[in-house]
Formats: structure tokens, sequence, C-alpha cells
């Protein structure tokens, strides 16, 4: 199992990989003499925040999943912090809005049209779960695991809701 430092630069290289995405879409990358940005430009940097934002959302679902062996002791409580990786979750679910831009669908996407239609919404669910996961890391600093669980079980309730809306297949 990935230990609470290969998780935390998983997530670095994560972000490392879409900063470059980008970095090398812009302009200064491009030879000197050339015409502006093409439109074309948009497709690859969806596909690429697409992939991003899936790898974010699978460790969010792989780390809600970790902290559920800690809590029912079928892993050694050594093999990882419950509350450091409440913690990551809290950072991860950060800034979820920023991950959807808009019209950012891929074929391979099961992101919903409709998420640009009722942004405010979308925004309102990413909020909610940030604000949960804040309250479990929080609660997982505590250290009383049965206020950890319910904390958990809030935040996938939470997790789900905007699965629900603007998932595809939900
Ligand atoms: C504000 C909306 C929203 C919130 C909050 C949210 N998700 Fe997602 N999630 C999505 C959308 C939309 C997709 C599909 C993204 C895509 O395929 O482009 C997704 C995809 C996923 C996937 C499948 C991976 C993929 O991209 O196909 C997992 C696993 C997942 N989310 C877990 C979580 C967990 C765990 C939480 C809570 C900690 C969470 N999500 C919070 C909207 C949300």
């Amino acid at each position: 199992m990935l230990n609470i430092a290969s998780k935390l630069s998983l997530a670095a290289l994560l972000v490392g990989t879409i900063n470059t995405a980008f970095a090398a879409t812009t302009p200064a990358a491009a030879p000197a003499a050339a015409t502006p940005a093409p439109a074309t430009t948009a497709a690859p940097a969806a596909e690429d925040i697409a992939k991003y934002r899936h790898h974010i959302m699978e460790t969010l679902g792989n780390m809600k999943t970790t902290i559920e062996f800690l809590l029912k002791g079928k892993v050694a409580a050594n093999a990882g912090s419950i509350a450091d990786q409440a913690k990551v979750m809290a950072m991860l679910t950060k800034n979820i809005p920023a991950m959807f831009p808009k019209g950012s669908t891929t074929h391979k996407s099961d992101a919903m049209p409709v998420i640009w239609e009722k942004w405010a919404d979308f925004e309102k669910l990413a909020q909610d779960v940030a604000t949960k996961a804040d309250t479990l890391a929080k609660v997982a600093v505590a250290g009383n695991a049965a206020d950890t669980e319910a904390k958990l079980k809030d935040l996938g309730a939470a997790c789900k809701a905007c699965h629900k809306d603007f998932r595809k297949d939900n």
C-alpha cells in the first residue's frame, strides 16, 4: 500500500504534470514567428484537464477507501495515518471547479455538459465537499474513530450528490 509520503508525491507529480501540459500550450513555447495559437489548442487542453481530474478523482476515491481500511482495523495503524490521509483529501478538494474549465468534456470524460449550465449549483456542491473534507480532517486529527467514520460518511454522501447530477451513469 502507498504510504502517505508517496501519496503526497503522487499528488505533487499530478500537479506538476498538468502545469507542464499547460506550459507547453502557452505562446512562449511556440517559435518566435508563429501566428497566434490556433483554435485547436482548446482540444488538447480539454484532454489534459479531463485526464488530470480523472486522476485526482480516482485519488480521492482511493483515499476514502484507504481511510476505511484504517478505521476498520483491516490493516495495522502504522500502515498509514488517518489524519494525514484526511488532510490530503481536504487539500485535493479545495478547488474542484478549477478542474472543470467550460466545455472540457472529451469522448472519454463522464462530465455532463449540464455542469456549465448549472455552474452555481456545481460550485455549491464542490464547496460542500471541500467543507466536509476539512471537517473530516479536523475530526481525524482529534482522533475519535467513531466521529471520523461519521464524517467520512458525510463526505462520501456529498461526493455522491455531485456525481448524481453531474457525472454520467449515476
Ligand atoms: C462538484 C462535483 C464533484 C464533486 C464534489 C466530486 N466529484 Fe468526483 N466526479 C465529478 C465528475 C463530473 C466526474 C467525471 C469527470 C470526468 O470523467 O471528466 C467525477 C469522477 C469521479 C470518479 C471517477 C474517475 C473518473 O474521472 O472517471 C471518482 C472515483 C470520483 N469522482 C470520486 C470522488 C470523490 C471520492 C469525491 C469526494 C471526496 C468526489 N469525487 C467529489 C464530480 C464531482
